[in-house]
This record gives structure tokens, C-alpha cells and sequence, in this order.
């Protein structure tokens, strides 16, 4: 089953229209070939910059984050409406770095999930297990987790993106092998199918997240399930451009 691959970079709380601006100016004319869909998840507050930036290009401006109510009073979010303004079309949900310090869960993940889904964009829902989740031999159960309560009451997983990004190699320089990568991804997609069904399964784009770049995509690209990455520190630089151009 064939799915288009996805390269998706996450800057993170990193640039300023200046420097961003530079960035996607450079980064343009490198992916102008690139066969697979690119995306930048910027800062809020970025996004009208960038998306002007980006225009004319083969990069989508994405977000980093969603909140689940359409509006009120929530200081601090960002809604459905307020992405859809700029054209926003990818949400990255539930990264670790959220749950880690921002109080996410799988409730809130699924709440988001479902609000990005409702309001036409789409999702890129992050899981992954620690270091001592790993060492525990408890992978298996803490991704059955996230995703069953992540996914639950989403109709057509066909319309996610999954990240697998395990949290022990975000920011570290330790990537998974591409064998432990491989392995881990198509547990999610036998996973999924048994929650959906294992022909949506089979479509769903399901990207690695982890010290991925420019020297290291290739291997891990090169592995069946997984369709692509979603990409830290290498997407704050023009490495990026090597890694959208990887050749599957
Ligand atoms: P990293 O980040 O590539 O810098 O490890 C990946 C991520 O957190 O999405």
C-alpha cells in the first residue's frame, strides 16, 4: 500500500520572523524538487510570517499545538478557527515535550485530536515511551495506551498523522536504529488495525521523531512502516532540505 511520505520539521520555541523568514527563504528553492509533503511546525505567533514566507513553495506552515474548545477563556491557546485563518492544515498534538511539562495527557490529547479533526486539520498525534517505560519492557503497553485513549471516538484514522518519537532519544543525539524504529512502528500499525480496521491501518502515515537528520534519514526511511519524520533540531537549519530529499 502505497502513502505518500511526510517530512515534517518542529521548531519548537526557536526563531523569530527574521530568522525564520531566512530559513524558509533558503529552504525553498532546495525542496522545490522534493516528492514528498513538507511541513513546518512553527510558533503560534509565527504563523502569518511564515506562511507568507512559504508561499509559492512546496512547505506547509503547521502549528504546534490546538486547543480542544472552539473559544472562551483559556489564556494562552490557540483554536481551530484561529489556525484555519492562516490556512494552518497540520497540528502536531500530545508531544512529549507538552505532556512532559504542560500537564498533557491522552484526555487531552484525544479532546485536542477530536477538535483538529472536527475543524479540517490534521492532526499529527505524538507518542512514544521513556527510557525507563523501555527498559521495563513496557513500550507495548504505554503506546496501547496513548493510542487507545488518544484515537478514541475518531472515525477516519485515515485523516492522522502518527509520531512515533520515543521520548529518550528526542534532543539527545540517540536515535533508535532503524530495527528498533521499524519494529516499534509496525507494533502501532498492527495496533491500529485492530482498533480500526487494517486496511485504514494500512494508509495511515506513521512518522519517526527523534535525533533525526540529515546523516541518519536514510536508513530510517528506508524501513517498510515508516513514511517519514518529524524533525527537531535538523529542521532549524537547511539539513532540512537534505532530509526532505531523501530518496525512498
Ligand atoms: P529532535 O526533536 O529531532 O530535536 O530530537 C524531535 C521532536 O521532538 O519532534
Amino acid at each position: 500500500m502505497s502513502r505518500k511520505p511526510f517530512i515534517a520539521g518542529n521548531w519548537k520555541m526557536n526563531m523569530t520572523v527574521a530568522t525564520g523568514t531566512k530559513l524558509i527563504t533558503d529552504l525553498k528553492p532546495l525542496v522545490k524538487e522534493a516528492k514528498c509533503d513538507v511541513c513546518l511546525c512553527v510558533p503560534a505567533i509565527l504563523i502569518p510570517a511564515m506562511v507568507k514566507a512559504a508561499k509559492g513553495s512546496k512547505i506547509k506552515i503547521g502549528a504546534q499545538n490546538v486547543h480542544f474548545a472552539d473559544h472562551g477563556a483559556y489564556t494562552g491557546e490557540i483554536s481551530a478557527d484561529m489556525l484555519n485563518d492562516y490556512g494552518v492544515k497540520y497540528v502536531i498534538i500530545g508531544h512529549s515535550e507538552r505532556r512532559q511539562y504542560f500537564g498533557e495527557n491522552n484526555d487531552t490529547v484525544n479532546q485536542r485530536t477530536l477538535t483538529a479533526l472536527k475543524n479540517g486539520l490534521t492532526p499529527i498525534v505524538c507518542i512514544g515511551e521513556t527510557l525507563s517505560e523501555r527498559a521495563s519492557g513496557d513500550t507495548e503497553n504505554v503506546l496501547t495506551r496513548q493510542l487507545e485513549f488518544g484515537l478514541h471516538g475518531v472515525e477516519d484514522v485515515k485523516q492522522i498523522v502518527i509520531a512515533y518519537e520515543p521520548v529518550w532519544a528526542i534532543g539527545t543525539g540517540q536515535t533508535a536504529t532503524d530495527e528498533q524504529a521499524q519494529e516499534t512502528i509496525k507494533f502501532i500499525r498492527k495496533k491500529l488495525g485492530k482498533m480500526f480496521c487494517v486496511k485504514d491501518a494500512n494508509r495511515v502515515r506513521i512518522l519517526y521523531g527523534g535525533s533525526m537528520n540529515a546523516g541518519n534519514c536514510k536508513g530510517l526511511m528506508a524501513q517498510p512502516d515508516i513514511d517519514g519524520g518529524l524533525i527537531g533540531g535538523a529542521s532549524l537549519k537547511t539539513d532540512f532540505a537534505t532530509i526532505v530529499n531523501f530518496e525512498k
